[in-house]
């Protein structure tokens, strides 16, 4: 660590205290946001813990659409997204205009809209899903006929876990569709022992070669199995900070170092100070939209 990032952390954790603060952070952040986490995550554990948080302030060390939805459950206290301009360019897939008018052609079905979205499409949405409980969710509808924004390939994956009809819309995320099937199949050939585990936001061909299909959280949680002592890691490589230090001694190889959201990478040790010292850049859902986004948000944690 430089001497520099170490006089950086001092002062963010003292901030911190002085500020009530928590500082949520997102599986895929760089390794220094990782190591200052009050929690580290995936969207929907990062969800239940700002849902719970008794804190004044969360500091959001993520994308926009996860410190939205963060402000969507706790209204109340400040939400910090330490750069604002850390969007992510799926979620920007689908406008509430869209929605809306698709919604007309198809007034019978469900929508059930990923959290990847923005809050103004939350609350075009009768309930939300993560990647980690997206069967589940769609499972608890009554409805057959499913409309499922925006990732068309994890809407695609969940429609051959049900018997629903799904209308899929066609937004992807660019980071995981650079993951393609030759890196399982080389890797596999390299690999033979290790275990295969990808993000249900990749290519159903890439899908159909893995072992397993998780969200972040859950392939946190695979690792630590007893009969895994390899592991080929289909999403975003900022994850494999977190397996090899909770892991030490296996084997984590990235399926491809160009699966790299750089968005996500926007949010550095300078920034998250300089957003405890200043209270900014704050998210904050206009009070118009909060409620009905909040409705899906809270249906979703009702059968997280
Ligand atoms: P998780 O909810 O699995 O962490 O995924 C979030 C995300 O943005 C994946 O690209
Ligand atoms: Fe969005 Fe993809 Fe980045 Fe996740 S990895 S935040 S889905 S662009």
């Amino acid at each position: 660590m430089l001497e520099n990032d170490a006089e950086i952390i001092s002062k963010i954790n003292s901030l911190k205290k002085e500020r009530q603060a928590v500082i949520l952070v997102h599986n895929y952040q760089l390794g220094e946001i990782q190591d200052i986490a009050d929690f580290v995550g995936d969207s929907l554990e990062l969800s239940q813990k700002a849902a719970l948080a008794d804190t004044r302030v969360i500091v959001f060390c993520g994308v926009h659409f996860m410190a939205e939805t963060a402000s969507i459950l706790c209204p109340d206290k400040t939400i910090l997204l330490p750069d604002l301009s850390a969007g992510c360019p799926m979620a920007n897939m689908v406008t509430a205009e869209e929605l809306r008018q698709r919604k007309k052609e198809l007034p019978d079905a469900t929508v059930v809209s990923y959290v990847n979205t923005t809050a103004e499409v939350k609350a075009e949405s009768e309930i939300c899903c993560t990647s980690a409980n997206a069967v589940r969710v769609v499972e608890s509808l009554s409805n057959e006929k499913i409309l499922f924004v925006p990732d068309k390939y994890l809407g695609h994956y969940v429609s051959t876990k049900t018997n629903k009809e799904f209308f899929l819309w066609p937004g992807f995320c660019p980071t995981h569709t650079r993951i393609l099937p030759q890196h399982i199949l080389e890797l596999r050939k390299n690999y033979p022992e290790a275990k295969v585990v990808v993000h249900p936001e990749c290519r159903p061909e890439v899908i159909a070669l893995a072992d397993e299909v998780l969200s972040t959280g859950g392939m946190c949680r695979y690792a630590r199995r007893d009969d895994v002592s390899q592991m080929v890691v289909g999403t975003e490589i900022g994850i494999i900070y977190r397996l090899r230090k909770e892991n030490p001694g296996k084997m984590f190889i990235p399926v491809s170092e160009q699966a790299i959201c750089p968005n996500m990478k926007l949010i550095t040790l300078e920034k998250v100070l300089r957003s405890l010292e200043e209270m900014s850049p704050e998210v904050k859902v206009a009070e118009d939209i909060h409620l009905k986004a909040k409705m899906a948000v809270d249906r979703m944690l009702e059968v997280a």
